[in-house]
C-alpha cells in the first residue's frame, strides 16, 4: 500500500481533481477483503512528505500491528516501509487509516475499508460498501488547509462542506428493483455525525461495528442510524419491485435535515452473481442472525472498575491545565513545522497531545480481567469514544439498559450522557481509548491503558 499524493475527482466535472493523499492512487483506498481466519498481510511504502503508520481500526490485531507511532511501533518514515501482517480473528466491516497527524492525514484521503468475510453469510443479490466521508473543499475544489484550527479542535471537530460516497460527490445510487443488499455503512469522515434515515425503506440492522446482533433488528419510520466518526454499521435493505427514488437523509440534526443521496431504480444494475449465498430473487423474510465474533463475555461480578470523566471544549466547564512550560514547547514545535491543537479537552483532568512514553496509563488490567469503564461526557459536544484492541459492550445509558448490550469499537456519546460499557482484557499490550472526532483527540481528549 503506496501512500503518497496524488489527485481524485472528489467532485466530478464540476471542478478539477482534488490534489489529495491516498493509498495505491485511489480515494478511498483499495478494499481489501479476506476471509474470517485468514491473514492480511499488507506493505506501507510511505511515498509521503512526511511519516505516518497505518491502523486497523476495530478489527483486533496483535499490539505491534496496532500502528499507533509512540505506543506500538516507531513512525515510518518518508521513504520507509512497514509490513503489517495479523490474523483476522474477527468477521465484520472495518476500515484502515493512518494514527499520526491523524486529523490531516485522513483528512486528506487516507482511509479504506477492510472486509472479514463470514464463513457462513446472509444470502443477498449485492453487498456493497459506502465510505463516507466529508471534505471542506473551496471553489476550485481544493482541501482548504487550516487543519488543527482552534474554533474546529475547541467546537465540533472539523465539519467539511462537501460529502462524498466512495470519494465521488453523493447524489444518486442505482439499485435494481426487488434486490436484496446488503448495504455496509463506514463513517470515515473526521468529524460529522451522520444519522441515516432511509425512506419508504425498512432496512434491518445486521452489524455495529463488524460486530453481528443477536438478531437483525428493523430501523423503520422514525427511526434513524447514528454513525459517528468511526463507526461502522451493516445493512440489509430489501428494494421493492416497483417505485423510486428513495431517499436517503441525514437526519443527525433534526431541523437541517438533508439530503444525502438517491436510491435510483434501475434494471440496468447487474444482477451481481458472484456473491456468495444469494437471495434467490425477492425473498423477504427476515435475515438469519449472523454468528458472533469470539469475544469473551465481561464477567461482571468483580470487574475492575474504572471511571472516566471526559470534560473540556467550548461551552464547557473549564479547560485542563496548561502549563507555561507545555505553552512554549508547543510553540517552540509549532515553530519547526509541526501543526499542533492546543490542550482543550480532558480525559479525567488531564490533556493527552500525544501518546506513548511519558505518559501514564490511566488504568492497568491484568491480562484476562474484565474492565467495567463508566464513562461521563462532561461536554457540550457528542463525541464518538474509540477502543482499540477490543470490542466492548454497551451496558447501560444514564442508568438504562441498552437494547442487545451490542459490542462496539466506538460509541457515541450525547452532551451530558453517561455510558457503562465492559470488555475482557484479554489483548496484551498498550492500547488507546480516544475521541474519534480527530481534532477533539489532537486537542487532547485521549489515553492509554495496559493489558499485561
Ligand atoms: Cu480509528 Cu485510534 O482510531
Ligand atoms: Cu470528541
Amino acid at each position: 500500500m503506496r501512500a503518497a499524493p496524488g489527485q481524485a475527482p472528489l467532485v466530478g466535472s464540476l471542478a478539477p481533481p482534488t490534489e489529495v493523499w491516498q493509498y495505491d492512487g485511489q480515494v478511498p483506498g483499495p478494499l481489501l477483503r479476506l476471509p474470517q481466519g485468514g491473514t492480511l498481510a499488507a506493505v506501507l511504502d510511505n511515498a509521503l512528505p512526511e511519516p505516518t503508520t497505518i491502523h486497523w481500526h476495530g478489527i483486533r490485531v496483535p499490539n505491534a500491528m496496532d500502528g499507533v507511532p509512540g505506543l506500538t511501533q516507531a513512525p515510518v518514515a518518508p521513504g520507509a516501509r512497514f509490513d503489517y501482517r495479523f490474523a483476522a480473528a474477527d468477521a465484520g466491516t472495518y476500515w484502515y487509516h493512518p494514527h499520526l497527524s491523524t486529523p490531516e492525514q485522513v483528512d486528506r484521503g487516507l482511509h479504506g475499508v477492510l472486509i472479514v468475510d463470514e464463513p457462513d453469510p446472509p444470502a443477498v443479490d449485492r453487498d456493497i460498501v459506502w465510505l463516507l466521508d466529508d471534505w471542506r473543499l473551496d471553489q476550485q475544489a481544493r482541501i482548504v488547509d487550516d487543519f488543527l484550527a482552534f474554533r474546529d479542535v475547541s467546537h465540533a471537530g472539523r465539519i467539511g462542506n462537501t460529502v462524498t460516497i466512495n470519494g465521488r460527490l453523493a447524489d444518486r445510487e442505482a439499485v435494481r428493483p426487488g434486490e436484496r443488499i446488503r448495504l455496509r455503512l463506514v463513517n470515515a469522515a473526521n468529524a460529522r455525525i451522520f444519522g441515516l434515515r432511509f425512506e419508504g425503506l425498512a432496512p434491518w440492522l445486521l452489524t455495529l461495528d463488524g460486530q453481528p446482533l443477536p438478531a437483525p433488528r428493523r430501523l423503520a419510520g422514525e427511526h434513524s442510524l447514528m454513525l459517528g466518526p468511526g463507526m461502522r454499521a451493516d445493512l440489509l435493505i430489501d428494494i421493492p419491485r416497483e417505485g423510486g427514488p428513495w431517499r436517503v437523509l441525514d437526519v443527525s440534526q433534526i431541523r437541517r435535515a438533508w439530503r444525502l443521496v438517491d436510491l435510483v431504480a434501475d434494471r440496468g444494475v447487474p444482477d451481481a452473481g458472484a456473491v456468495a449465498g444469494r437471495a434467490a430473487g425477492g425473498r423477504r423474510d427476515a435475515p438469519r442472525p449472523i454468528a458472533p465474533n469470539p469475544h469473551a463475555e465481561p464477567d461482571l461480578r468483580d470487574p475492575l472498575r474504572v471511571s472516566i470523566d471526559f470534560g473540556g471544549g467550548m461551552m464547557g466547564r473549564g479547560w485542563p491545565a496548561d502549563t507555561p512550560e507545555a505553552r512554549a514547547a508547543r510553540r517552540e514545535r509549532r515553530l519547526q513545522g509541526h501543526r499542533e491543537a492546543d490542550p482543550v479537552w480532558s480525559v479525567n483532568g488531564h490533556a493527552h497531545l500525544e501518546h506513548g512514553a511519558g505518559h501514564g496509563f490511566e488504568f492497568v488490567a491484568d491480562r484476562g480481567r474484565t474492565v467495567l469503564l463508566e464513562f461521563h461526557n462532561d461536554t457540550a459536544w457528542w463525541h464518538p469514544i474509540h477502543l482499540h484492541g477490543h470490542s466492548w459492550r454497551e451496558l447501560e445509558r444514564d442508568g438504562r439498559p441498552v437494547p442487545d448490550r451490542p459490542w462496539r469499537d466506538t460509541s457515541l456519546m450525547a452532551p451530558g450522557e453517561r455510558l457503562q460499557v465492559a470488555f475482557v482484557a484479554d489483548n496484551p499490550g498498550d492500547w488507546l481509548l480516544h475521541c474519534h472526532v480527530l481534532e477533539h483527540h489532537a486537542g487532547g481528549m485521549g489515553t492509554q491503558f495496559r493489558v499485561r
